[in-house]
């Protein structure tokens, strides 16, 4: 397969879920994903890979050169965020299709038989933005997170796992490949490499997560008849809680603690009723576990005096919860050996973004790569890797897989 085919490809699934300014929107479950499903299975079976849907609507594309022997997984998700980017995700599972037909094309060729059989995987929901918590189709495969309590997730419109995905036929039955090994390749997300001019990033660890899910319950009144000292405004009172999310990271050293309220919804949003109930998640995250539970625990403080204050209930619960995730040193090294013998530069670093990688560490050795991301933005339109650089990704994947498939 060529880096012309790859390009080609690239560029045709990421009109699928267009958006106005070269961004995506496919978020998990819905039709533009059934889409994007579709041409994942078509590139398979064209090349007559099995194709399997398991119970969460994971895909896997097999790549079987040994039949009995264990799968080496490389891939990553096809779902965005709403209004994301053409990479996220995408590029990875792109790769990850590519990679695998020029491993298979050589090994067709004539080439020695390798002990492990390959295996492309689109994981369902990493991005987590219509269906909480995210990186939810790996973690179950992972078995970390419960699949039958996953299923039973509802969207804002109440809509479930299991209804979205059985509404756009990826509700499969299928058992997934037994994996020995996973690779993933994503963009940085990050300036790093970018500042650093170089190729690949090497990911040796990942940041310490969670989320925090609030309800804010007022009082549902007249905006204009209700007194003001009568008003139970949970909006008021969650407007205090997104401040005081963005200002707990002042309490640490400077970029030591990111965090944000990312979704925020209101009842029953009306220009004439004082709200009755807010709904917020906040993002916590640091490389350091106990600053996140340090900030955690100034929040809850917080959060429990202005419910005294504002006379109204608050509940707050955890969820996400993800541990720091230590990549075996055999693969980074791996890394950094094929991204030398390519001429790429390359270095170690950490993930401050989540990624399905981060799940699947926690049963098999995992390489995590990244490709450069122009002006390190991403999670909205304006996302960019060049042509070039996801190239050259390509080419290291394919490298590693080759190095895992060969054991
Ligand atoms: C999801 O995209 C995450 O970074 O957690
Ligand atoms: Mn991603
Ligand atoms: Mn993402
Ligand atoms: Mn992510």
């Amino acid at each position: 397969m060529s880096a012309d085919a790859f390009l080609k490809d690239f560029h045709l699934v990421a009109t699928i879920g267009a958006t106005p300014n070269n961004g995506v929107d496919r978020q998990a479950a819905t039709e533009e994903d059934r889409r994007t499903r579709d041409w994942f299975a078509g590139f398979a079976t064209e090349r007559g890979w099995e194709v399997r849907v398991d119970g969460i609507g994971n895909m896997f594309a097999l790549v079987e050169f040994r039949p009995g022997a264990k799968f080496v997984l490389v891939g990553s998700h096809l779902d965005s965020q709403p209004l994301g980017g053409r990479f996220d995700g995408a590029y990875g599972v792109m790769a990850g299709l590519h990679a695998a037909a020029r491993i298979e094309e050589q090994v067709r060729a004539g080439g020695e038989l390798p002990p492990f059989n390959l295996a492309v995987v689109n994981w369902f929901n990493e991005e987590g933005g219509r269906f909480a918590p995210s990186i939810m189709g790996s973690s179950v495969f992972a078995g970390i997170m419960d699949r039958s309590a996953m299923l039973e997730v509802r969207d804002l419109q109440g809509v479930s796992v299991q209804e979205a995905l059985g509404g756009i036929g990826y509700l499969g039955s299928d058992a997934g490949p037994e994996p020995v090994s996973y690779a993933e390749i994503h963009i940085e997300q990050g300036r790093i490499l970018e500042r650093e001019g170089l190729q690949v990033g090497a990911v040796d660890s990942s940041w310490y997560t969670q989320k925090l899910d609030i309800e804010v319950l007022g009082e549902q009144s007249h905006t204009g008849a209700t007194a003001m000292a009568d008003r139970h405004d949970a909006l008021v009172a969650a407007s205090k809680i997104v401040l005081m999310v963005h200002d707990v990271t002042g309490d640490f050293e400077e970029e030591a603690l990111v965090s944000s309220v990312g979704q925020l919804t209101l009842e029953p949003n009306s220009p004439i009723v004082v709200p009755r109930r807010v709904h917020l998640v906040a993002d916590l995250r640091s490389n350091s576990q106990s600053i996140v539970e340090a900030a955690r625990e100034s929040l809850l403080r917080d959060i429990a005096a202005l419910a005294e204050e504002h006379d109204i209930r608050i509940n707050v619960k955890d969820f996400d919860i993800r541990a720091n995730q230590y990549y075996p040193e055999s693969g980074v090294e791996l890394t950094e050996k094929v991204a030398a013998d390519l001429g790429l530069g390359v270095r170690r670093m950490q993930t401050m973004a989540g990624h399905d990688s981060v799940a699947m560490n926690r049963v098999v050795p995992t390489v995590m790569m990244f490709i450069p991301s122009v002006d390190g933005v991403s999670h909205c339109e304006r996302e960019f890797s060049t042509d070039e650089d996801m190239m050259a990704g390509v080419d290291a994947l394919t490298a590693v897989a080759r190095e895992l498939v060969f054991g």
